[in-house]
């Protein structure tokens, strides 16, 4: 199966939670739960936690990343942080788009893809966020905004340069809710993902191309959902803050 063709991630996202020193303890805490993992183990901080995070995962299978990026190099851009910035101190990963900076934060699909593309030009790998608010489903619109998103970051990315990119489907209405989507509407969703992909560049990428799933995703659900054909991965919120439930999650990842 295409499946295979995939190696999973699993990937933290700890949002606004954790001063530097909970970031120690709780990553400490994790790395012997998660050190036999068959899957990409990923856990993105705030930027202040970040070189508590690449200090306490060194020599682990755990790899560091920020929640957002600027597109500039450098500038007049009060409190936002550079993709240089996040490379040189050694961070591998950069989530872009999630729904909680396009709601509160005014992202738009066009700032999407101008910090996508400075990730990939730093030589960050990249969490692309996608998903629909519930009206959209309620409506029907769920493919249409999701393939609009991923069309548009994906915008000016080459087929050589998707293979540091990897897209998060997170229904906004599951996030932080525990309101999971069924595993049947996350492959749904994956899947057409995945279609977007193959229209694109073609099939080859699109079979190798990893989709996560994200929205209230824990060690009950995660089983269910990772088992799904087009489910690669996940990323995870509140269940990321507790190293038992993470490292719960990673385990169904490696079966
Ligand atoms: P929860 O797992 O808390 O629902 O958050 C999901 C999420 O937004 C991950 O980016």
């Amino acid at each position: 199966m295409n499946k295979s063709l995939r190696k999973a991630v699993i990937a933290g996202n700890w949002k606004m939670n954790k001063t530097p020193s909970e970031t120690t303890a709780l990553i400490n805490e994790m790395k012997p739960l998660v050190a036999n993992a068959d899957c990409d183990v990923v856990v993105c901080v705030p930027y202040v936690d970040l070189q508590a995070a690449l200090d306490a995962t060194k020599g682990s299978n755990i790899k560091v990343g920020a929640e957002n990026c600027h597109w500039g190099k450098s500038g007049a851009f009060t409190g936002e942080i550079s993709t240089q910035m996040l490379t040189e101190m050694g961070v591998e990963y950069v989530i872009i788009g999630h729904s909680e900076r396009r709601t509160y934060f005014g992202e738009t699909n066009v700032t999407v893809q101008k910090r996508v593309r400075a990730a990939l030009d730093a030589g960050l790998k990249v969490i692309l966020c996608v998903g629909e608010y519930l009206e959209q489903r309620e409506q029907g619109v769920t493919f249409e905004v999701v393939s609009e998103q991923t069309k548009i970051a994906l915008g000016g990315v080459s087929k050589d340069e998707l293979k540091n990119i990897i897209i998060a489907y997170e229904p906004v209405w599951a996030i932080g809710t525990g309101k999971t989507a069924t595993a049947e509407q996350a492959n749904e969703v994956n899947h057409a993902i995945r279609e977007v992909i193959a229209k694109l560049y073609d099939k080859a990428a699109a079979d190798a191309f990893v989709v996560q799933y994200g929205g209230s995703m824990n060690a009950g659900n995660a089983d269910e959902l990772l088992a799904q054909e087009d489910v690669d991965g996940g990323l995870i919120g509140g269940a990321s803050l507790k190293a038992k439930d993470f490292s719960e999650i990673v385990k169904a990842a490696s079966k």
